[in-house]
């Protein structure tokens, strides 16, 4: 059976990289979780102190940023390296989340992280969530599917996300960083967050994770079928 590309897209805390890594382990495929390469490239910038307005000074930093991904065997799960230095835990933290939008609407970064992933697809048989998966890194992707959640089911996911790993936080700072994030990921010039024409809605308001997964796997048939 040929190897395809699965696109998630969508707004954060809808799931999808939990979705992502199910069903990329599931059909045997490699998973790529872009929104932490954005996370890990915010991490350097803010201990480097780079200036996000200088843009020789994101050149620069940028060619010193290496990102890559280790199989964690206890989590079951890819860890984030950045420069040889294991920073899974670090980039999910509040202080990251307050940081990474400006990051990623750097056009710079973009483009230096878009070519990375478009690197990692080559070869196809790889799921990879994010935001403009779909729009810009794989145009051509077999499935695409654009999540979405309502806005209070997505800050109460994310604060129990916060609070397993130990960050306890008002939901009130929660659904403002959420709306933040979507805001400046909706409206940057550079592959904004948008629904790919032909993306599938995925709604995951009142499905479970195991409902979701289902519904990923179901369109990869799907499409494995007509091909
Ligand atoms: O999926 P996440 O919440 O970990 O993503 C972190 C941020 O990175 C998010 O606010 C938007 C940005 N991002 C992006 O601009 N493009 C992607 N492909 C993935 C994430």
């Amino acid at each position: 059976m040929p190897k395809i590309i699965v696109a998630l897209d969508g707004f954060s805390s809808c799931g999808k990289s939990t979705t992502a890594k199910r069903v990329a382990a599931k059909l045997h495929y490699a998973f790529v979780d872009t929104g932490a390469m954005y996370r890990a490239v915010a991490l350097y910038f803010h201990r480097n102190q780079i200036d996000l307005a200088n843009k020789d000074a994101v050149a620069d930093a940028l060619q010193h940023i290496d990102i890559t991904f280790e199989f964690n065997q206890q989590r079951q799960a890819s860890d984030t390296i950045l420069n040889g230095e294991n920073v899974e835990v670090e980039i999910r933290k509040m202080y990251i989340s307050e940081m990474v939008s400006q990051v990623a609407a750097i056009t710079i970064v973009r483009r230096a992280m878009v070519a990375q992933q478009q690197q990692m697809g080559k070869k196809k048989g790889i799921v990879m969530d994010g935001r403009d998966v779909g729009t810009v890194v794989f145009p051509d992707a077999e499935v695409k599917i654009f999540m979405t959640a309502q806005p209070h089911i997505r800050a109460q996911r994310r604060k129990l996300e916060l609070l397993q790993k130990g960050e306890d936080l008002p939901l009130e700072d929660i659904i403002e960083n959420l709306r933040m994030r979507d805001e400046i990921d909706s409206n940057r010039e550079e592959g904004p967050l948008k629904r790919a024409e032909d993306a599938i809605d995925l709604d995951t308001s009142f499905r479970s994770m195991d409902e979701q997964v289902d519904f990923v796997l179901a369109q990869v048939e799907r499409v494995k079928r007509e091909n």
